[in-house]
């Protein structure tokens, strides 16, 4: 009996969700009967039942276009701005969903479209979702496409970095986007050679990167490459974050809890600074000039890298089988290289974090790359 099922794309887009888009497609349709329905704009369009039926014509020519042909927001089901007014909309969405007659919808997104996806679920819907960031932090999943190929274009950028900093004998400092997880910055960080890595994981010390820089030039390198992911912050800023949220966790009322949440938006401005006050502080204790270059947004465009569009396939296809297997409530993940079904459950509110003894920043501090630390 056919199938129908609906897709979204929500948070930040990536490389790899229009190769997942078509992984789920065509699997499900050549393989299930599945007919695919896509709501453009993640969830604002699923409220506002704004779709495509994505037939054979939508699902080719797509596998290696960066961005996702549906759109995205980062609307919220229960959390929605409705004109002036942030509102609940999830029994909308509902009432949507079943004048569809779905058997699935399939949310693909990052930690956040998890959460929300796993909010529709206990309100009844069949939801299975796809692991998609550049920041590679989403919990269950070894692997989340989007990262890697963010990964080869933050690598290119140290690379080219490296050139100019040699020529004028200057540091650079390359902020790179990740969240508040340190893996894409560790990853380019290593695979450019930076001579620097500051990630969230590791609060650093400014008095630490500066010697480094110094020593290096004693040794006659008078540039030096940064690498710093942009959630990086330094031990005391670390500290007062920390007093923050475990203020949010301890709240006994929900004023209280606000108070701290509102605080942390604060303080998530004025960290937003940080590169460019590293840089400053930098200059001052080696006495070289410094730049920074924040590489922003270019690190989500373009084409997917092979990587991203064979995990977003392999994912993608197996999302149909689980459908036809009627597993919900699940996250398709990918573990130890075999796509694997992860309770929603068990990941939703948690984040995959650089481990301190993750063997690549062992390799790092072997080869004398500092951590601020
Ligand atoms: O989660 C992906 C990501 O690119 C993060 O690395 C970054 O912090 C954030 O999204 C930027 O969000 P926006 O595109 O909404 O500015």
């Amino acid at each position: 009996m056919s199938k129908y099922i609906g897709v979204l794309t929500a948070g930040g887009d990536s490389p790899g969700l229009n190769a997942a888009i078509r992984g789920l497609g065509k699997a499900g349709e050549q393989q299930y009967d599945m007919h695919l329905i896509g709501f453009q704009d993640g969830f604002r369009g699923l409220m506002e039942n704004r779709f495509i039926r994505l037939n054979n014509m939508y699902l080719s020519g797509i596998l290696t276009i960066g961005g996702t042909i549906l759109g995205t927001s980062r609307d919220k089901p229960h959390k929605m701005q409705v004109g002036d007014r942030t509102m609940d909309m999830t029994d909308v969405m509902l009432e949507v969903y079943n004048k569809h007659h779905f058997d699935a919808l399939v949310c693909i997104g990052g930690g956040g479209t998890q959460k929300n996806a796993y909010h529709l679920y206990k309100h009844g819907m069949n939801i299975i979702t796809l692991p998609k960031t550049i920041d590679n932090d989403i919990f269950g999943t070894d692997r989340s496409f989007g990262y890697d190929s963010a990964l080869q274009i933050a690598t290119d950028a140290v690379d080219r970095l490296h050139s100019t900093a040699h020529s004028h004998h200057r540091i650079i400092v390359a902020e790179i986007m990740g969240h508040n997880a340190g893996w894409l910055a560790l990853g380019a960080g290593v695979a450019g050679g930076a001579d620097v890595i500051l990630i969230p994981e590791i609060p650093y010390e400014i008095e630490s990167i500066a010697e480094a820089i110094r020593s290096r030039r004693k040794k006659g390198k008078h540039f030096s490459i940064v690498a710093i992911a942009e959630g990086a912050l330094s031990k005391q800023d670390a500290k007062i974050l920390k007093k923050v949220r475990s203020e949010i966790e301890n709240a006994s009322n929900q004023d209280e809890r606000r108070k701290a949440k509102k605080s942390i938006v604060k303080l998530e401005k004025t960290f937003s600074n940080n590169t460019i006050e590293l840089s400053r502080q930098l200059e001052i204790l080696t006495g070289l000039i410094s730049r920074v270059t924040i590489l922003g947004h270019v690190q989500r465009g373009g084409a997917p890298s092979p990587a991203d569009r064979l995990l977003a396939t392999q994912l993608g296809s197996a999302c149909a089988k689980a459908i036809q297997n009627e597993e919900y409530g699940v996250m398709i993940a990918m573990k130890n290289d075999l796509p694997t079904s992860v309770p929603l459950k068990d990941i939703v509110g948690k984040r995959k974090t650089v481990p301190l003894d993750h063997p690549l920043i062992e390799s790092a501090r072997m080869v004398g790359t500092n951590f601020g630390d």
